[in-house]
């Protein structure tokens, strides 16, 4: 298991997570207001987040759709992170275009 921690512009959230699942599959099972355009599938390039702890190699998608000053930055894919160790990660307005009501049905 590992820790995963969300930020967003209002909120911080702490979870426990296998280790090997999806970001994107936790953003939808915590029913975070968080859009993926190309459902999932790595060609739209719109999902990013900021990993700020617990980054780990970019996948090929990610290589494709963020730059390497981006990937220097943290920023990854959420439908292509995949969590294998305690991690961090931030929703932001400009990631997300969504804020103010990141989550509409918390449990
Ligand atoms: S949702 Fe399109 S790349 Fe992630």
């Amino acid at each position: 298991m590992v820790n995963l921690k969300i930020k967003t512009q209002n909120n911080e959230f702490n979870l426990t997570k296998e280790e090997g699942t999806n970001l994107k599959d936790i953003i939808k099972s915590e029913y975070i207001d968080f859009k993926f355009p190309c459902g999932g599938k790595g060609i739209c390039g719109r999902c990013k987040v900021n990993v700020i702890k617990g980054a780990n190699a970019p996948t090929k998608p990610e290589e494709k759709k963020i730059s390497a000053d981006e990937l220097e930055q943290g920023k990854r894919l959420a439908c292509c992170f995949n969590l294998n160790s305690d991690t961090e990660i931030e929703l932001t307005e400009k990631t997300s275009g969504l804020l103010g009501s990141i989550f509409k049905n918390k449990k």
